[in-house]
């Protein structure tokens, strides 16, 4: 595990399948997206004697990961249509020479008469098969080929075998266990939490500007993913973002396989890019530097959604799951489902999945909760790190008001569209239709004068996208669904989420924030991956990933034995990149006042403030308040890095004062700050008090 792969922690249940495996026994597991399933096959393929043998379903997926296996020293492989018979054949020669740990190949071809004899010709340590939900009809890829896999336990019965899905339904599951003959495997089924991706849902009200104010706010140089329903949307968005100045690659399926190709080559192989996608882009893609997957169009269903937005922060660092979705897209979805030729009772298995996500998108609780509730996982407390945690929506008993809208749809026998009934409530008469119909009769006519015109279509909005309503395909009109019954009785109470209110409110991006010399630092050793894996033909993070750059950055290993400690380090990378990433870490030294002991934080505030010498611009800079601040300097002056005099702005005798009253009210015994200060008068705050007694501690 450290050896070649450079971690020190199991993650999940990683050791315990690599234990069973090794052991010879088979396996089934279930681990979210990014949560490292990799591993649980190729460390017992390097461990056994003999070949591992991968089932992987795409090219990409094949080339990627042998890549990075090459680049940790593993001898790794694949077989598949891009390289010729002679290549073909030196793989084979290395197979049969026993020189070759993993083996990468496509379903097809390993089922293929020919490769079946050639297996039998050398030893093969285990079979992985990876995203063996394909296998599954119910699955969302489902791959016929897979179907044929169950030869393998009959060839082979005393091979151990290995399945992997990210996919956690329990039909699934059934499935890839009878389909695949696995009724012996142990099944290793993980969290589906991903902690570090933070979940944020919004209604979409000013279209791309607001997915702009996204990724500008929060993401300005890094990589992302957006995803669109449509192909005109993806062309569209990736227009508008380059207008913006990003670099924004078009994927869908109507653009050539090398127009795809190249951008998806780009999007690894590169920093800071931007795809705009329709959902036909992403599986097995292992980059584990996105940092925010944005959805702007409303996926399918919540299984779309969690594998979409797991493919943000494979490497574990904060990043960001955004959604801005339109009651339209619900419309829409809608519509495909009813037009699609699916059997009546699989589309109403549709509709569901569809509601359970529309509901998620209205959640005003913790949307981990909800998501994990969906995978039948339970997760005791509000995660606090989802918008709902960070800044709870306003809720608004709007019972009386969604009995208005929807008599208003009642009265007028569900003819008319939005906008006609809101012109009813709010009793406009423009309409010629109003006194023809006398509809000025009617009592719902003008009562909603207490709330205006957005304020209503907002209501009716949700709705719609809670199913309360439905919208009529043709023409426009709004229709009551069975669910409205129950609020027009007054037997269910309906909650509006105020969106305009939580928005305000937007959250700061979880950004690394670095001091002035740690960034020159990581912009350096960033500068020397993306070098190198130039001149190799390699996207950067194989070289290193970005959890990997930080820590160089904060531990600033200068010898080769501390160089080792920091994660993502084996010995084949320590011997390849140890030494020149060593040397820019020795070209970029901090200046001697801040290779302290110091917390990094304090270290953070102490440069800014020996950049900008005001504590409130460094208040202001970091974002932090002037409490703090005073908190973090005064640890610089207890150990003598700054002068209490620069920070506090004071003279000599204020200070001589303070010290006189401090030892006075005994703050030298108890260390009580309060009496000081009331002794004071309250004449300095608290934070001054602080750094000027920092050094008598
Ligand atoms: N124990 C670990 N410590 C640190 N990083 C790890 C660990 N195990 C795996 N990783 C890293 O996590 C990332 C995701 O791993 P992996 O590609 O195996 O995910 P996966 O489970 O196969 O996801 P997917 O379902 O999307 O294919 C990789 O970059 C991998 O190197
Ligand atoms: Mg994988
Ligand atoms: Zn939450």
């Amino acid at each position: 595990m450290k050896d070649v792969f450079g971690y020190d922690q199991y993650r999940h249940q990683q050791e315990q399948i690599v234990d069973t495996l090794v052991k010879g026994q088979d396996a089934l597991v279930l681990m979210p997206t990014g949560g490292g399933k990799s591993l649980c096959y190729q460390i017992p393929a390097i461990a056994r004697p003999g070949v591992g043998v991968v089932v992987s379903p795409l090219i990409a997926l094949m080339q990627d990961q042998v890549n990075a296996l090459n680049q940790l020293g593993v001898k790794a492989a694949y077989i598949n249509s891009t390289l010729s018979a002679r290549e073909i054949e030196q793989v084979k020669q290395q197979a049969l020479d026993d020189e070759l740990d993993l083996l990468y190949l496509s379903p097809e071809r390993l089922v293929g008469e020919e490769m079946q004899g050639f297996l039998q010709r050398i030893k093969v340590a285990l079979f992985a098969i990876d995203e063996a939900h394909c296998v599954s009809q119910w699955g969302h890829d489902f791959r016929k080929e897979y179907q044929n896999l169950s030869m393998l336990h009959e060839q082979f019965p005393e091979v151990p075998r290995i399945a992997l899905t990210a996919t956690a339904d329990q039909r699934v599951r059934k499935e890839i266990v009878k389909q695949l003959q696995l009724d012996d495997a142990e099944i290793f089924i993980s969290s589906f939490d991903r902690p570090n991706i933070t979940y944020a849902i919004e209604e979409q009200e000013s279209g791309k500007q607001q997915l702009w104010r996204f990724i500008n706010d929060n993401h300005p140089n890094d990589a992302g993913i957006v995803y669109c329903l449509s192909r005109r949307k993806v062309e569209s968005v990736a227009e508008f973002l380059s207008g913006k100045g990003r670099k924004a690659l078009p994927y869908h399926a109507g653009l050539s396989n090398k127009i795809r190709e190249r951008n998806q080559h780009q999007f690894l192989m590169e920093d800071g890019i931007i795809i705009v996608a329709t959902i036909a882009f992403g599986m097995g893609i292992d980059k584990p530097d996105v940092r925010f997957v944005a959805h702007f169009s409303m996926p399918k269903n919540i299984e779309s959604y969690y594998q979409e937005t797991g493919r943000a922060g494979r490497d574990g660092q904060p990043s960001n799951a955004w959604m801005a979705y339109n009651y339209q897209d619900v419309v829409m979805q809608r519509q495909f489902i009813r037009d699609s030729d699916a059997a009546d009772e699989h589309k109403e298995v549709l509709h569901n999945k569809l509601d359970s996500l529309v509901d998620l998108c209205e959640q005003l609780e913790c949307r981990r909760q909800t998501l994990l509730r969906y995978f039948d996982e339970v997760l005791e407390e509000p995660c606090g790190n989802c918008d709902n945690c960070l800044n709870p929506p306003e809720k608004i008993d709007a019972s009386k008001e969604a009995q208005m809208a929807m008599s208003a749809i009642y009265r007028t026998e569900q003819k008319f569209g939005i906008m006609y009934l809101i012109d009813l409530l709010l009793g406009n008469d423009n309409d010629e239709r109003v006194s023809k119909l006398k509809h000025d009769q009617l009592n719902v006519f003008g009562i909603g004068k207490d709330h205006v015109k957005t304020w209503w279509r907002r209501l009716y909005r949700q709705l719609i996208s809670q199913g309360y309503i439905d919208v009529d395909p043709e023409h426009g009109s709004l229709l009551l669904t069975d669910k409205a019954k129950p609020i027009l009785k007054g037997d269910e109470s309906f909650y509006l989420r105020d969106v305009v209110k939580a928005k305000n409110k937007s959250k700061k991006a979880e950004e690394i924030d670095l001091g002035r010399h740690d960034t020159v630092l990581w912009n350096a050793l960033k500068k020397l991956r993306t070098d190198l894996a130039t001149d190799q033909g390699v996207p950067p993070y194989v070289i290193f990933s970005d959890a990997s750059l930080l820590e160089m950055v904060r531990k600033r290993p200068v010898e080769g034995e501390k160089f080792m400690y920091i994660s993502g380090v084996g010995e084949y990378k320590l011997a390849k990149y140890g030494d020149v990433f060593i040397q820019v870490i020795k070209d970029n030294p901090l200046p001697k006042k801040l290779d302290n002991r110091l917390e990094d934080e304090v270290n953070v505030t102490l440069d800014h403030f020996l950049e900008h010498k005001s504590v409130e611009t460094v208040a202001e800079v970091l974002d932090l308040n002037l409490n703090t601040v005073y908190m973090h300097l005064s640890k610089a002056i207890a150990v003598g890095l700054v002068d209490k005099k620069d920070v506090t702005g004071l003279q000599d005798e204020d200070i001589d004062y303070i010290i006189q009253m401090a030892e006075m009210t005994g703050y030298l015994e108890d260390k009580k700050m309060k009496p000081v200060f009331d002794a004071l008068d309250g004449m300095y705050d608290y934070g001054t008090l602080r750094c000027v007694l920092a050094e008598l501690e």
